[in-house]
């Protein structure tokens, strides 16, 4: 179903039979919104997040590509967050299709003014899909469409929002042990301690080659959120507390105890492909009664 959302841009809304919900802003290819079927979001947004290009949508799942950061010569994390997305109205097929989810297909193909700034020819198509069970999957497909025969390389995250209750009360399992970087000190590797990670000050880590499963337990409202990545050997974990929140012009300056970022990401070793290769990146998202999965 496409409808209007805030300032008249274009959404995506996706239903599943059970009552979750997903939506999907052609700005950004971003979703903004994923509730279960009790009708509750589960992703955050801010409540001062601006609509309008070329500002990206604070909250939900930005995608970060060309580039992750400010790792490299782009804009932070690359332009595909603040382009407008069109329709997908014949994909090619999917390996892993099943007919009881709800999807759409978007894609993203670069201007020549985009061209400019990143001199590479290609096709990003974005699947978001939602499951019977109200389980949020998101595919990018991104294959390197250059005529002149030339490879290109990318980093890239799904930039994911977590709406959670106290982030005080929230913690992080399938990271404890791994190497990572850390974008508040400097270049070198630091590795986490044995325990699931928590949080009581700003927090801007990309941990390294990281297993494909990643919980987020939040502890107040009973819920686990269960995160699945293929073809995203990194994660980043993102809150940037009272400090950065004030001066984030679009950031409320409490918020950050109702939020984390935990990002499917390649960062560390840059994607290359040929011209004709594809690149594939998949995000698979439940949220599931803490009661259910003790002892993960
Ligand atoms: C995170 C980065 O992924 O995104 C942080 O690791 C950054 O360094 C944050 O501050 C938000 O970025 P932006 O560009 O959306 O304000």
């Amino acid at each position: 179903e496409l409808c209007k959302g805030i300032n008249g841009l274009d959404k995506v809304v996706l239903r599943e039979s059970r009552g979750s919900s997903v939506e999907v802003y052609l700005y950004g290819g971003q979703v903004t919104s994923w509730k279960n079927d009790h009708g509750e979001e589960l992703l955050f947004v801010s409540s001062k997040a601006i609509f309008k290009p070329p500002k990206a949508i604070r909250g939900g799942i930005p995608i970060c590509f060309p580039q992750f950061g400010s790792h490299g010569g782009l804009e932070q994390h690359g332009f595909a967050r603040n382009r407008v997305w069109s329709i997908d109205t014949d994909p090619p097929p999917f390996p892993t299709v099943s007919s009881n989810k709800a999807f759409i297909d978007l894609i993203l193909k670069p201007t020549e003014e985009d061209m400019k700034i990143w001199p590479h020819s290609f096709e990003f198509r974005l699947r978001v899909a939602l499951g019977p069970g109200g389980d949020l999957m998101l595919t990018s497909r991104i294959r390197n469409t250059n005529a002149d025969g030339k490879p290109f390389s990318f980093t890239f995250a799904y930039h994911t929002y977590f709406s959670v209750s106290d982030i005080s009360e929230v913690r992080v399992e399938g990271l404890e042990t791994l190497d990572y970087l850390d974008n508040l000190q400097s270049k070198e590797r630091f590795t986490e301690q044995g325990d699931a990670i928590t949080f009581e000050s700003e927090i801007d880590k990309i941990y390294l080659s990281t297993p494909t499963k990643i919980a987020i337990l939040d502890h107040e409202k009973k819920r686990t959120f269960v995160l699945r990545k293929d073809g995203l050997p990194d994660a980043v974990v993102w809150n940037p507390w009272d400090r950065k929140a004030k001066a984030m012009a679009d950031f409320g300056d409490d918020e950050y105890k109702h939020m984390l970022c935990v990002e499917a990401a390649a960062v560390e070793k840059p994607i290359t492909l040929k011209p004709g290769e594809e690149w594939r990146g998949r995000l698979e998202l439940s949220a599931v009664p803490s009661s259910y999965c003790s002892g993960q």
